[in-house]
């Protein structure tokens, strides 16, 4: 598996996997204005040719956030989420950033567990964050170490 930036030419397979991992996807629209934001850094997990996953990260001075994130349904379980999230992390520090920090719906176990595992905490709750009501967790961690 490689990681590498992803392009306009990703953005069908992108749009078409965010259909299977979210309730409210973002539209090929929406994932092809990333590339147009200098702050925005794009990351895509890829194993002969196919898409197994990929994220989206924001880089403001010493503040980063993870955007996106997700992995294709049959590759879930393998630990490209891991390994997605550990370069996202990298870019992040060698952009300058100090920590990152993200939203997640407060059912999303799979992701909890994802960014506690690599040292995230809770750090609020905005209500009613989605659109269907559903409550979000704010999560941080430090780039420091
Ligand atoms: C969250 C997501 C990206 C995780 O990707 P993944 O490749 O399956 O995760 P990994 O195999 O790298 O797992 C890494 C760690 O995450 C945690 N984790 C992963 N799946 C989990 C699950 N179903 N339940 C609880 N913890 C889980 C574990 O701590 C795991 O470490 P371990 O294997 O040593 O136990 C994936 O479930 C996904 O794409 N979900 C849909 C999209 C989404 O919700 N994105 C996040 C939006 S905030």
């Amino acid at each position: 598996m490689k990681i590498r930036g992803w392009t306009q030419e990703d953005v069908k397979t992108i749009a078409a996997i965010e259909k299977r991992c979210f309730g409210d996807p973002w539209t090929e629209e929406m994932l092809g204005a990333c590339m147009q934001y200098a702050w925005q850094q794009l990351f895509l997990a890829e194993e002969d040719g196919q898409v197994l996953g990929y994220g989206c990260l924001g880089v403001l001075f010493e503040d980063a956030e993870i955007l996106n994130i997700a992995v294709d349904t049959p590759f879930r379980g393998r630990g490209i989420g891991e390994t997605l999230l550990r370069a996202m992390h990298k870019k992040a520090k060698a952009l300058g950033a100090q920590r990152v920090l993200l939203e997640v719906r407060v059912s999303n176990l799979p992701a909890i567990g994802l960014y506690e595992k690599l040292g995230y905490t809770r750090y609020g709750v905005r209500e009613h964050y989605y659109e269907d009501g559903e409550d979000a967790f704010v999560m941080q961690a430090g780039l420091t170490e």
